[in-house]
């Protein structure tokens, strides 16, 4: 057996892999600069003196097949917009999941509402329905669904349970453009879809957002929630006819965004292709998991999660990935690495100045608490997650590159 690079070994690989954080791995050049230099030689950078970031809207609504999309500052804007719109405020409660972005959580505090955590199923990282149906309340609004690394929920019973219970859905679709549920987009089959276009994203403009939806009223109100709730149509004198927010994307980010939007199904098509080399490679190794992708869903892998059955080996998970990114392939581990309701933010209910606001509000009434053991399956899960890059531009050698990688470190740490 080759000793491991992070003993003094040789490692597996010592070309850097393609990554999104610069141009190995992100496919950005010639069409983005085109429609960059028309902006800057037309002057006009503000999305209302010109028209790339309305002409972006237009594209990505035609592209998701929705009436309506709302560009932003980034996917955590695009969230704020969404619950914003609809009506989310003080005493509300929001289901979501604990293995997300802070972003997903922002938008729920920031309108002052309260977030509610179900537990996942281990299988696929995304809620439960049944868990969220169970922790529905009276005070229960809304529920934001998050695609967990380009994965969809099971947006039946989801929407089912939200029918029933008169809910609205958000769906967060920041890691999973173009991913399908049963012949669906995700983003599309909720009330409003949120996307974020921040540097690692599908597509991106180094930070960025879009809502979309079919609900006019919504798109309304998503419109007026990202312009400082402006009414422009009204004139003058300035018509401010409700509370909002300056989350307007400038048209520097819009002529980005276009040029990026007519490359994503490639981006995704490469992932799904190199995703699956990698899954039949590491599906040979006993004792890790790769991504179970079930029948008439399609994922779209912003990362590569794989599981670990620890008990057969003898490191613990951070030191099997530290051996890992020894061998020349970054690896992660557990994502976020505990559920999110475990950051100080909630256990010590951190919220607007001194106030412990929204937690404690005369409108809520109730008492929530946050801490371990509120979702047990997310937390054991995030324990035995390794994260493994996954990016358009991975060959099959690199892919070859990253099982080797893996096999050779989990063959050292076999028991026997
Ligand atoms: C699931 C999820 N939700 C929300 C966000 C927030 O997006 P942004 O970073 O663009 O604000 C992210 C970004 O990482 C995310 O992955």
């Amino acid at each position: 057996m080759s000793k491991l690079a992070i003993l003094g070994g040789t490692p597996v690989r010592s070309k850097p892999l393609p990554t999104v954080n610069d141009k190995s791995g992100r496919n950005i050049g010639r069409e983005e600069l085109e429609l960059l230099k028309s902006v800057v030689e037309s002057g006009r950078l503000f999305r209302y003196s010109g028209k790339m970031v309305s002409s972006f809207e237009e594209e990505f609504a035609g592209f998701m097949g929705v009436k309506y999309a709302v560009a932003s500052t980034s996917g955590t804007a695009a969230l704020h917009i969404a619950t914003g719109a609809a009506g989310l405020g003080p005493g509300m409660e929001v289901l979501t999941s604990p293995i997300t972005d802070a972003g997903t959580i922002i938008a729920i505090l920031g309108q002052n509402a309260i977030p509610v955590f179900a537990d996942i199923d281990p299988d696929t990282y995304n809620m439960l329905p049944e868990d969220v149906e169970r922790r529905i309340s009276d005070k229960t609004k809304a529920i934001i669904v998050v695609h967990l690394f380009g994965l969809p929920a099971d947006m039946d019973l989801i929407m089912e349970l939200a029918e029933e219970k008169g809910l609205i859905v958000i769906e967060d679709c920041a890691q999973a453009y173009l991913a399908e549920y049963k012949g669906r987009l995700v983003g599309a089959i909720g009330d409003l879809g949120c996307f974020s276009l921040q540097q690692s994203k599908h597509m991106f403009t180094g930070d960025g957002g879009i809502t979309v939806t079919n609900d006019e009223k919504l798109a309304r109100k998503a419109r007026l929630f990202m312009d400082k709730g402006w009414d422009r149509s009204l004139g003058l004198p300035r018509a401010y006819v409700m509370l909002g927010f300056n989350y307007r994307m400038t048209e520097l980010q819009g002529a980005v965004a276009r040029a990026q939007l007519k490359k994503v199904k490639w981006v995704v098509e490469r992932r799904r292709a190199v995703a699956g080399s990698l899954t039949k490679r590491l599906s040979e190794i006993e004792g890790v998991s790769p991504p179970k992708v079930p029948k008439g869903y399609k994922h779209s892998y912003w990362l590569y999660p794989l599981k670990v059955e620890l008990s057969m080996f003898s490191a613990s998970l951070s030191d099997i990935a530290k051996a890992i990114t020894a061998e020349g392939i970054p690896t992660g581990t557990g994502y976020i690495g505990k559920p999110i309701y475990m950051a100080p933010l909630f256990v010590e209910k951190r919220g607007y100045g001194a106030s412990k606001c929204p937690w404690i509000c005369p409108l809520y009434g109730k008492n929530i608490n946050y801490g371990e053991g509120l979702c047990p399956k997310a937390e054991e899960t995030l324990n035995t997650l390794l994260t493994l890059p996954c990016n358009e531009y991975f060959t099959e050698e690199d892919v070859e590159d990253i099982a080797k990688a893996v096999e050779k470190v989990l063959s050292y740490y076999r028991k026997r």
